[in-house]
């Protein structure tokens, strides 16, 4: 199957932000969770799917000596990325596919915020030994993401809680229609089936640290 996120990404950058808040149930604790996990000591970090740099100013915020570098192939999400962390010479933008962008050796830190899923499964797991390659011995992998649900019941009671909670939140219908656009790039893997590829890509404690209906924050780190 072809993968389009790229496009659906580029084309709704602009309601991306107003949206957000409404469509993730647990917003807060969601991105709290993210943020809490990576090593206090951190000062090299690499955020996968930065998009429009909703995770990585609250990283800025929580690490403000630290050097962040925002990867992402939709440049319309990094412009806004840009435009919210302002003028900031700790921060560093890439304009690439992180499934084959060189990445950073050394780092202390990898975080993603609702990105991963946009990949096909094969490419979950390669991109799990990279990041384990590009951290130094005690660095932490942090994926906060959608998961699918273990079981076709599950995953129809997931979607069906979603819509109820984001009804809830205010979210209209048309950032609904929005939201179910953007939903058909996705490529959801279970939390079980995740932490495996952690684990086999040699992370020592993988674990999925907080989880509301389908967003989940899972880590692990690398042996020191
Ligand atoms: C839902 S947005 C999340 C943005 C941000 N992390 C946040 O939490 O708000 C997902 C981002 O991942 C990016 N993305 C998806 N697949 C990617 C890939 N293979 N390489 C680079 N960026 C990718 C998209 O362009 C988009 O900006």
């Amino acid at each position: 199957m072809v993968n389009h996120s790229q496009t659906v990404f580029d084309v709704t950058a602009s309601t991306y932000d107003k949206d957000r808040a409404r469509l993730i149930p647990g917003h807060d604790r969601f991105y709290g969770w993210a943020v809490g996990l990576i090593p206090a000591d951190a000062r090299r970090i690499l955020d996968l799917g930065a998009g429009s740099g909703g995770l990585t100013a609250l990283v800025r915020k929580a690490f403000p000596e630290a050097q962040i570098h925002l990867l992402d192939f939709s440049a319309p999400m990094l412009e806004l990325a840009n435009q919210r962390l302002g003028d900031d010479a700790g921060v560093t933008y890439e304009v690439g596919d992180y499934t084959r962008a060189k990445l950073p050796k050394g780092l202390d830190a990898i975080v993603s915020a609702l990105s991963i899923h946009h990949l096909d499964d094969a490419d979950k797991p390669q991109l799990f030994v990279r990041a384990h390659e590009a951290l130094k011995p005690g660095g932490v992998f942090l994926n906060a993401d959608q998961v699918l649900g273990p079981t076709p019941e599950l995953e129809a009671r997931y979607k069906a809680l979603w819509l109820a909670q984001v009804r809830e939140n205010g979210a209209t219908e048309q950032q609904i229609r929005d939201s179910l656009y953007r939903q058909q790039e996705d490529r959801c893997a279970t939390v079980e089936q995740q932490l495996q590829w952690m684990r086999d890509a040699g992370f020592a404690d993988a674990d999925c640290w907080f989880k509301d209906n389908r967003f989940a924050v899972m880590a692990g780190t690398k042996a020191a």
